[in-house]
């Protein structure tokens, strides 16, 4: 029913402040978890979702990221002559062939919809993922891939939802659904203080949406914070295009704080093949002191 998605866009724009001073000359997106930048774990989950254009919509003091997704012949000649085969493939195999990386200035910081905004003219009139690093989702398929698929079953844009504390709503977006209609969306506020919350069912940072989205976000003005907010565009689509909240499957950690990424480190630390065996007896050695 719904068509193939192959572009994703990664609104990479915004200064982190609950992560200063780490965050004052290099992105967020590029903090490691482990031995990768979060935005590589988000580029990764995009392309296993069949992304094939990748738009970021960037800013100040964000060019690492653009270095990171290019080509380092410099380095790579280093290693290999010194014959660090493992560590060559690990650079040469970030963005594969045929994946193009845009880069779109963001320009004045108006929010997230601005930015959405901006990737116009670089996603045409298709349909698309925003994809937001700072949530990593550990989940097999990736959080994008199971939205394409509910994208492919019932078209429709798709948002993905997670429930929250109740306490914790001015920090989302906030849904209401039609549960009768394949959990249609009928309702979407930016950060509502608990009392006027709708649910307390909350939209995390993975979008699939329909290019009908642009035409909103030209439209809607300023909201919550001042700022064009992707939530009032979504709003404002919901007559028209049936928008579905999805909930995953996986675990989210919030990457924005400290406790979620130290949450996203240990999980990874504990999954990956380099550190697992060691990192899990540390941790027992360190718990029982
Ligand atoms: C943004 C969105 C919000 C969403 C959140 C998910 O907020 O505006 O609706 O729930 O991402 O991470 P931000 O966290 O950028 O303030």
């Amino acid at each position: 029913m719904g068509r193939a998605v192959t572009a994703a866009v990664f609104p990479v724009a915004g200064r982190a402040t609950r992560f200063l001073p780490a965050t004052k000359a290099s992105p967020k997106e590029m903090l490691p978890i482990v031995d990768k930048p979060l935005i590589q774990y988000a580029v990764e989950e995009a392309i296993a979702a069949g992304a094939t254009k990748l738009v970021f919509v960037t800013g100040a003091s964000k060019r690492a990221i653009e270095d990171h997704f290019d080509s380092d012949p410099e380095l790579e000649h280093a290693l290999r002559v010194s014959g660090k085969d493992a560590q060559l493939k690990s650079i040469q195999s970030i963005v594969p062939p045929g994946v193009d990386c845009i880069y779109i200035r963001q320009g004045d910081p108006l929010g997230l919809g601005h930015a959405v905004l901006r990737a116009r003219s670089a996603i045409g009139d298709e349909p698309f993922f925003v994809h937001l690093a700072d949530d990593l989702i550990a989940g097999e398929p990736g959080c994008l891939q199971q939205m394409a698929d509910e994208h492919a079953k019932h078209g429709g844009s798709v948002i993905a939802v997670e429930t929250v504390e109740l306490e914790s709503t001015s920090s989302y977006g906030i849904v209401a659904v039609d549960e009768t209609d394949n959990d249609r969306v009928t309702q979407i506020v930016e950060k509502p203080r608990a009392e006027d919350a709708p649910s307390n069912s909350a939209v995390v940072g993975r979008y699939l949406l329909l290019p009908e989205i642009f035409d909103k976000l030209e439209s809607v003005g300023r909201g919550a914070g001042g700022e064009i907010q992707l939530t009032d565009g979504i709003a404002a689509l919901l007559d028209e295009s049936p928008v579905h909240a999805y909930s995953f499957s996986g675990v989210r950690y919030d990457c924005g704080s400290k406790m979620g990424y130290l949450q996203a480190t240990v999980a990874f630390g504990l999954e990956h093949p380099d550190t697992r065996d060691r990192f899990r007896a540390h941790l027992k050695s360190v718990l029982a002191e």
